[in-house]
């Protein structure tokens, strides 16, 4: 092992480099928080007992008999915080076991990051010459002082039938006790196996779920990727997933092409090991975001990285085996790391399934499965998903594809019928819609109150209420997608929205108004005289009605009830800025930026006790919310209501009074699993 002296100057150095070792707080080792989510995609922390590594995370898979790129270099110069090794191959060699009893396994790969170790199953399965016990393999790990072991289970091949995987499946649940034990404190991987059976996916991810692993790898798949079987990889993802317990990372065993990452990880995988980079350069094959390319067939390299600078494709096939070897080697790490990179920038932006959908497009199985996994969106993706984007939607032709987060819109819509004699649609230009027909909006709603007002988009049928909501009102694309939706789609929409069959008309944006007038009359008659001073408050008013029906899951006469008699204070371009109610509260804001709503503190206490998701927070978190701190997880009793991550929820102590209230950063499953993070963000506390 390292002596304190030799960590405490690596600790200097790698200070003194971009990366440094990030020490764990005592009692943490193990655990696992989310810091920025997209559905399932997820920004993470995992804490190991000696670092604190960021997911998704890449490890590089070093073979420590051929190390091509060395480890220090993986630390120090491309930033890997985490490497993969394996146990069994240095368990089977004299020296390196020696060495790594002796020194350790950080030092024997001169590499101060975590450590991962696999266990020879993987072995087992191609060379099927594995002779190492159970505990004996689990034992090993631990003494050379790895982060993080794995159990020796059972490797379940695509080819397997059911009987054999299944017993595969319970071989490995059995082996899962005693390997914990042997264990001890060393994190372990549980892998999930399971073959091409959903069902037994099911069975080993909760049958493994309930022991004390601290990382849930999805095994077997190695076969399935050689062969891009893509669309059952995604659907061992989309059956298991949900049965891996949210507060553990998961693994992809064995998936180090970067095509896979953004798939992977918007179905909630958070770790990735390669030996690609490697294998790949052993054969002159370059990864890049969108495939593989062979240096023969390369006149120009079609993407630069550091390690191909200065080199044209002829000058790298004029190198020697091993230096041409270990070029394309770095090459590949640094196009496999950028484009993890580029997925946890996208969980950050909001883009993951941008990022999937372009993706998609550079292989056609990876396609299949991208359209396989459109058509089977989970509805526990789609109820995870923040409705509200920050930015807008970016449509290719592609316009049948719904990302889950207008799915997850669309749900809440479908879910909140309007009551309405007939529907006028306006549609044939983007928005935004205010400014375009917000006159003739006025018009309607005066003289035929009882007539739904819709927008049709190339996302579907939205209510006029919704025309500021991100990203309906940022949908960018061609002029094409804005031509009219046919009938078929329409109606479903139509349907879904009003209920059965409806009187409507199809308005154009830009039409002159005394056409689309006269086009009203003759369906929907002369309609009534209305008062004209006061339709923009009732229009207004009924917005934050439907807005909080979709945004707090308040029921409509709740909503409306506490809006009647309000008061608007509007911006300079007249849009609401606050709303007060008849006693002169200030209780709400819309927001400009995403249409979404911002409940103010006395807004938050008039609300409590109706339907808005109420988290209820044991003893001692009560002072640290009433100040306004953030409610951790492990401090959350009760949820009352569906928490959905983004948006606004209350908080009340143990006597059910007010507290606080806050942006939910989960769901109420997660809120019982997870030890470690913040749960709800809290905007105001009640004070003390
Ligand atoms: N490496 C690739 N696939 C597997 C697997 O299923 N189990 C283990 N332990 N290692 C792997």
């Amino acid at each position: 092992m390292w002596s304190a002296d030799e960590m405490k100057a690596i600790l200097f150095r790698a200070d003194s480099m971009a990366r440094a070792v990030n020490p764990c707080r005592e009692g943490d080792s193990g655990k696992f928080e989310v810091t920025t989510r997209d559905g399932w995609a997820r920004l993470g922390r995992l804490h190991t007992s000696t670092h604190v590594m960021n997911t998704p995370a890449l490890l590089p898979v070093i073979n420590p008999n051929i190390r091509t790129v060395e480890p220090r270099e993986m630390w120090e110069k491309y930033g890997f915080e985490a490497i993969i090794t394996n146990s069994y191959v240095i368990w089977k060699h004299e020296s390196l076991k020696s060495t790594a009893l002796n020194d350790g396994v950080h030092k024997l790969l001169d590499y101060p990051g975590v450590i991962m170790t696999d266990s020879g199953t993987f072995q087992n399965y191609v060379y099927g010459d594995v002779e190492v016990g159970v505990e004996e393999i689990v034992e090993f790990q631990r003494e050379i002082g790895v982060d993080i072991a794995t159990m020796l289970d059972v490797f379940g091949t695509p080819s397997m039938s059911r009987e054999e995987i299944e017993a595969a499946v319970m071989e490995t649940v059995s082996r899962g006790p005693q390997s914990l034990d042997a264990a001890k404190k060393t994190l372990l991987n549980g892998p999930i196996q399971g073959g091409v059976f959903a069902d037994l996916r099911i069975k080993s991810a909760e049958e493994m779920g309930e022991m004390d692993f601290s990382v849930h790898p999805i095994g077997g798949i190695v076969p399935l990727m050689e062969r891009q079987r893509y669309r059952e990889l995604v659907e061992i993802l989309l059956a298991c997933r949900k049965h891996i317990p949210w507060e553990r990372p998961v693994h992809m065993f064995g998936c180090g092409h970067p095509h896979l990452f953004p798939i992977c990880v918007a179905l909630g995988a958070d770790l990735f090991d390669s030996a690609a980079y490697a294998l790949f350069a052993r054969d002159d094959r370059l990864l890049m975001p969108w495939g593989t390319v062979k240096l023969d067939d390369l006149n120009e390299f079609p993407a630069s990285t550091e390690a191909l600078s200065g080199y044209t494709p002829n000058s790298v096939r004029a190198l020697g085996d091993q230096a041409r070897c270990e070029l394309i080697a770095r090459h590949n790490l640094e196009i496999t790391a950028s484009e993890l990179a580029r997925c946890r920038q996208a969980i950050r932006d909001g883009t993951i399934w941008r990022l999937v959908e372009e993706r998609s497009h550079t292989n056609p199985s990876l396609r299949e499965a991208t359209e396989y996994l459109y058509q089977n969106l989970p509805l526990g993706l789609i109820d995870t998903t923040n409705p509200l984007r920050q930015r807008g939607v970016l449509m290719s032709q592609d316009i049948g594809s719904q990302p889950p987060s207008i799915a997850s819109l669309g749900r809440l819509l479908n879910n909140c019928q309007i009551e309405c004699e007939g529907a006028i649609i306006f549609g044939g230009s983007p928005g935004p819609w205010r400014e375009r027909i917000g006159g003739i909006v006025q018009t309607i709603h005066r003289r035929w109150p009882n007539v739904a007002i819709l927008i049709e988009t190339p996302l579907g049928l939205i209510p006029y209420s919704m025309e500021d909501v991100s990203p309906w009102a940022h949908i960018n694309g061609p002029k094409s997608i804005w031509e009219r939706m046919n009938n078929e789609d329409l109606e479903f929409d139509l349907e879904a929205l009003c209920g059965e069959k409806k009187n409507i008309v199809r308005l154009k944006i830009g039409d002159e108004k005394p056409l689309q007038i006269s086009k009203i009359e003759s369906i929907f008659g002369d309609g009534v005289k209305g008062d004209s001073t006061i339709v923009r408050t009732s229009i207004d008013r009924e917005t934050a009605v439907v807005k909080m029906k979709y945004f707090l899951d308040l029921n409509c006469e709740v909503a409306r009830d506490i809006m009647s008699g309000c008061k608007f204070v509007y911006s300079k371009t007249k849009r609401v800025k606050n709303i007060i109610t008849k006693d002169g509260i200030h209780i709400l804001s819309p927001r400009l930026t995403d249409g979404g709503l911002s409940l103010t503190l006395a807004g938050a206490r008039l609300l409590h006790g109706t339907q808005i998701p109420t988290v209820v927070v044991i003893d001692d978190s009560v002072p640290f919310t009433r100040q306004g701190r953030n409610v951790m997880h492990g401090f959350i009793d009760e949820v009352k209501g569906q928490l959905t991550p983004g948006l606004p929820c209350l908080v009340e102590n143990g006597e059910g009074e007010f507290i606080g209230h806050g942006v939910a950063q989960c769901t109420a499953e997660e809120t019982k699993r997870f030890r470690k993070g913040i749960a709800i963000k809290i905007r105001d506390g009640i004070g003390e």
